[in-house]
């Protein structure tokens, strides 16, 4: 991809968007500075390649995001856990969604058996997808079908991971909400495939293990 914008072009689109903003809803701005309410919350890949809202078609205000190298959800992360507290226990979200994109460059760089210095301890959390899936995924002889299909997995962890979390838990248990969602961004048609999660199996599952229902 090579649409290279200048620094200076981005105030004059900004400028264009506010007036296109305004000229199809004069209440826009009234709009935008008043209180947020999104019913989602996106954790989503830094790839530049997917964008959140645009591929959602979602307005400014209807969905909260977090995006990271790979879509991670992990528990010692304080930046993606205050997101999910904030979302879950004060915004009251009704869906969370994992999104993970086919190439995704965090996936297949967690798949080369070799140090990537600083970032060895974040693809770790992949790492340890493929060693929880390593019989199905070794199954795979395509190197590209199972680089895929690690990309499945991953967002399917990662929405355990957040299934995990008492906010998630004890939110759920009073209100139905929050519900919880794996896809994965396909780059080449530019749609979106639910991977159909089992949010109810996968909750009734780990509570064996993670109940953190109970409270204090
Ligand atoms: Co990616």
């Amino acid at each position: 991809m090579d649409t290279h914008t200048s620094y200076e072009q981005i105030f004059e689109n900004n400028r264009q968007w506010v007036a296109s903003k305004i000229a199809s809803d004069a209440n826009f701005l009234e709009k935008l500075s008043g209180d947020q309410t999104p019913e989602y919350l996106y954790i989503g890949c830094s790839d530049s390649r997917v964008p959140a809202n645009e591929i959602m078609g979602l307005e400014p205000g209807e969905v909260f995001v977090h995006r990271n190298v790979a879509n991670l959800v992990c528990s010692i992360d304080l930046n993606v856990m205050s997101v999910i507290n904030y979302a879950v226990r004060h915004l009251k979200v009704k869906y969370v969604i994992v999104c993970g994109h086919y190439n995704c460059g965090g996936v297949k760089a967690a798949m080369q058996a070799k140090d990537l210095g600083i970032l060895n301890p974040w693809l770790r959390n992949i790492r340890d997808v493929y060693r929880l899936h390593k019989d199905e995924l070794n199954a795979i002889t395509d190197e590209h079908e199972r680089y895929n299909r690690l990309v499945e997995l991953n967002v399917q962890e990662q929405c355990v991971n957040v299934i995990k979390l008492a906010s998630v838990q004890q939110e759920f248990i009073v209100s139905g909400y929050p519900r919880v969602y794996g896809w994965v961004f396909d780059l080449k048609t530019g749609l979106l495939k639910d991977l159909k999660l089992d949010f109810d199996k996968i909750l009734h599952d780990i509570q064996e293990i993670y109940d953190l229902t109970s409270g204090e």
